[in-house]
């Protein structure tokens, strides 16, 4: 535990999130954030059942409250403006896991109002939709998907800035529940009074059957859901975006195939669950290592599988940028491949099929697409 209190004692850090508590009925999560008002303070949300509670602390109160907390969980995020330092709670004593990066820091009070929907906003929608609790406070269980939407939207409204038109096609794949589906509706039609076409599709019949009732409810007459294989879809209209949130597995592939054959514009896609590179490789080179401990060969499967990915998009005349969707405490499945179709073609490189071959593994938008 000293570690750590000499870890807080680092004034830049303005942020803590303690995850994973280490008894069951205490707080799910308690994010502390350094607030600059006419003093500094320090602002405790406690995430307990479905409740967020909030509390102040002065600078003198926090170090104790931090140790107390580290004391009851067995993570907790750090981060200041150059880094982000997870510190692992092993029976009391502390291990430390720092990377380098920028984090956005801003003190003032207000911070969370700056999303598109905010906690408190009327939008009856998320009740239904298990968001808000009818309140229209955060559920608990829900906070993470609350961000990730959020962010998600941010994202696409960073990109569309130049969007000119005042209709815009969208197609969700694998949208599930369709939080995030509902929510973009809500934001071209009510945000950026844009007519939005929306159509999500998913698997699952029961929920497609749902979300076609919600929208019928709130009269949105543009967003429709249909169950059907996202490989087997068909379109007459030309579309200008499409989105994936965590839809399973090769259901990504399935979803960048399609826009690629259907020229789609803007690309927005959070994987998920990439399983086949990590069921289909072998060893064969240089990277054999990476293969020895499965926890490593997993992730490096998932990232090797959106290597592959953005390679294709780019070779196929995309733009492509790899982005961190969302903090690593909101969810692992954080990268998000963002693309947008420009005139220009990649050179064609032979670097992904070179690794293919030798490493013998599958992975079905390479199967899907000849380069
Ligand atoms: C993890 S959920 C994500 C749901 C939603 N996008 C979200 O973020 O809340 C993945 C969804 O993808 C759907 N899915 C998986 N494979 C699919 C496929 N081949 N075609 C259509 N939907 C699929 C599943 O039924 C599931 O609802």
């Amino acid at each position: 535990m000293q570690k750590f209190e000499k870890e807080i004692q680092n004034k830049d850090n303005f942020k803590y999130i303690f995850s994973s508590p280490l008894n069951k009925n205490d707080a799910k999560k308690i994010i502390y954030r350094k607030i600059e008002a006419n003093t500094i303070y320090w602002q405790e949300e406690k995430f307990i059942e479905n409740k967020v509670i909030h509390k102040n602390f002065n600078e003198d109160e926090i170090s104790i409250t931090l140790i107390n907390s580290m004391q009851n969980f067995k993570q907790c995020c750090i981060q200041n403006e150059n880094a982000t330092i997870n510190a692992f709670n092993n029976n009391g004593k502390i291990a430390f896991k720092k990377v380098l990066r920028t984090n956005k820091c801003n003190l003032s009070h207000n911070k969370e109002k700056s999303y598109f929907i905010n906690e408190g906003d009327n939008v009856p929608f998320l009740v239904e939709l298990g968001i808000f609790n009818n309140q229209n406070k955060i559920i608990t269980a829900k906070y993470d998907k609350f961000k990730q939407i959020n962010r998600f939207i941010e994202i696409i409204d960073d990109n569309l800035k130049k969007y000119n038109k005042k209709e815009i096609n969208i197609i969700d794949f694998g949208c599930g529940k369709s939080y995030l589906t509902f929510v973009l509706y809500y934001y071209f039609t009510n945000i950026k009074n844009i007519t939005a076409f929306i159509s999500g599709y998913d698997l699952k019949a029961d929920v497609v059957e749902n979300c076609n009732k919600l929208a019928q409810k709130y009269s949105y007459t543009n967003l429709k859901f249909y169950n059907e294989d996202v490989a087997n879809v068909k379109i007459t209209n030309p579309v200008d975006m499409l989105i994936t949130l965590h839809a399973c597995d090769i259901a990504t592939d399935y979803a960048l195939n399609f826009a690629i054959n259907n020229n789609i514009k803007y690309i927005f896609s959070v994987p998920c669950c990439q399983h086949e590179i990590n069921l289909s490789i072998k060893k064969g080179g240089d990277f054999d290592c990476l293969l020895d401990y499965g926890l490593i060969k997993e992730r490096f499967s998932a990232l090797l599988t959106d290597t592959v990915r953005a390679n294709i998009l780019e070779c196929k005349g995309y733009k492509v940028d790899i982005l961190e969707f969302v903090d690593f405490s909101h969810t692992p499945k954080n990268i998000m491949i963002r693309a947008e179709k420009t005139t220009k073609a990649k050179e064609i490189t032979k670097d992904i099929y070179t690794l293919k071959e030798k490493y013998n593994f599958n992975q079905k938008l390479l199967q899907l697409q000849t380069i």
